[in-house]
């Protein structure tokens, strides 16, 4: 087993006081026993969907709610008193390279209540509107490049040394931590604007963290609150809050609203994907080694099961998916449907050697298996049926690439999102 995975093992050891989990992750291809994939192209009805039409009017819509009442829960609506805050602008930042702008986005208009802090770099000497790449962050927008300027994050978060978090706040030890996992310059360099939110802002990362975040301040309704079977989840309140920035993005005249890619890593990257599909607005969108609950199948007993992940993480999905814990071919629904709500839009899955944890082959499947979705629009998928070898990117409108490496972002897996956006946006 990986450290990672025997790290989590591990931890759901620790946190659920037992050992099941250990037993039940598999990491053996031979093991497998998958039972088979619902079928995208089918109605509910029974009939088949033959055309891009039909997909659009009638599937779409029957797999969302399908995903909405058994998987993620169901969104709230963008609050009608939302106000954008543009709280600094420096217009020389990065060395000259780049305008930092810093925005609060008030999600009640109130300056006391529910807000998130939105960091964006557009790069200078460019041509505007620019394309743009947005995506959350795990530690705070000053992890995300060591410049100074950046707002320390005042949210709470879990402490952790090497991030630089000591007693549940961010400290300056913290800034540009997470520089690698971002590439800001370079992907300023490459012409696009790039903007960043910490998680937290929207709902703390734990099974409490509901009470301080949107959730409570959109969706409770007193002491008494009961959650329903379909409520949403952190993943669905921090796919929202995405969403919320794209509202913003729309306002900013230096942005390219029509040409924004949503991209996220592991638990972030499951969030990227429930965004892409819930807004169609998102022009593209990029799952980084997002595993169980994100772009890998969810009846391959393979890493991180379904049992697994409502134990240790129930909190990220609506209620109703934990009743499939034992189950998870009972679940009307598996994540290429995921993949296939992005059609026809381009779609990047990305996974790595070193983390069988996420199971890479399971998240190569689910974008194979939303290829005949694609071709009802005449986009071409992966075009291969086995994974490729590490550092082999392939596919087209649904692409995929296994780095070599363990659970992260690199400086490899920017540079094909960024070809990737070159390729489809068309700035060559
Ligand atoms: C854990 C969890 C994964 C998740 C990951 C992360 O490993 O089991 O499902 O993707 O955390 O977000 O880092």
């Amino acid at each position: 087993m990986k450290s990672r995975s025997l790290f989590l093992a591990l931890l759901a050891t620790t946190v659920c006081g037992t050992a099941a989990e250990t037993r039940e992750a598999n990491y053996d291809e031979a093991k497998v026993n998958m039972a088979p994939l619902p079928d995208p192209l089918v109605l509910a009805s029974g009939q088949p969907v033959t055309d891009a039409q039909t997909w659009t009017k009638q599937r779409r819509p029957e797999l969302l709610e399908l995903f909405q009442a058994h998987v993620y829960g169901r969104l709230h609506a963008r609050p009608a008193e939302m106000k954008f805050e543009v709280t600094g602008v420096e217009p020389a930042a990065l060395h000259g390279l780049a305008t930092r702008k810093e925005i609060t986005v008030l999600f009640t208009g109130k300056k006391d209540g529910p807000k998130m802090n939105i960091l964006l770099y557009v790069p200078n000497n460019t041509k505007k509107p620019v394309p743009a790449f947005l995506g959350l962050n795990f530690f705070g927008n000053h992890t995300v490049d060591p410049d100074p300027g950046i707002t320390l994050s005042t949210a709470w978060m879990r402490d952790n040394k090497e991030a630089g978090v000591v007693n549940g706040r961010a400290t300056e030890k913290a800034r540009g931590f997470q520089t690698s996992r971002w590439q800001i310059e370079k992907v300023i360099q490459r012409g696009y604007a790039t903007a960043t939110i910490y998680c937290g802002d929207i709902e703390p990362d734990h099974g409490e963290g509901w009470k301080t975040g949107v959730r409570a301040a959109l969706s409770y309704e007193g002491a008494n609150t009961q959650w329903k079977p379909d409520d949403w989840g952190a993943i669905g309140a921090w796919s929202w809050g995405l969403s919320r920035a794209l509202d913003y993005l729309e306002t900013d005249k230096d942005i390219n609203a029509q040409q924004v890619a949503v991209h996220g890593h592991s638990r972030l990257g499951k969030t990227a994907l429930w965004a892409g599909a819930t807004d169609e607005r998102f022009a593209m969108v990029i799952s980084n080694d997002s595993g169980e609950g994100g772009a890998a199948l969810t009846r391959r007993n393979f890493g991180e099961t379904t049992a697994i992940i409502t134990k240790t993480f129930p909190h990220w999905f609506c209620p109703r998916y934990s009743t499939y814990a034992s189950n998870a071919p009972a679940l009307p629904v598996d994540q290429h449907e995921l993949i296939a709500l992005m059609a026809p839009r381009p779609v990047y899955i990305a996974s790595a050697t070193e983390d069988q944890w996420a199971d890479p082959r399971g998240e190569f499947l689910s974008g194979k298996n939303a290829g005949p979705v694609y071709a009802l629009f005449e986009k071409a998928g992966l075009g291969v049926a086995e994974p490729p070898k590490p550092g082999q990117p392939v596919g087209d409108f649904i692409a995929y690439h296994l780095r070599t490496g363990k659970h992260d972002i690199t400086e490899y897996d920017w540079e094909q999102y960024l070809s990737f956006a070159d390729r489809h946006f068309r700035r060559k």
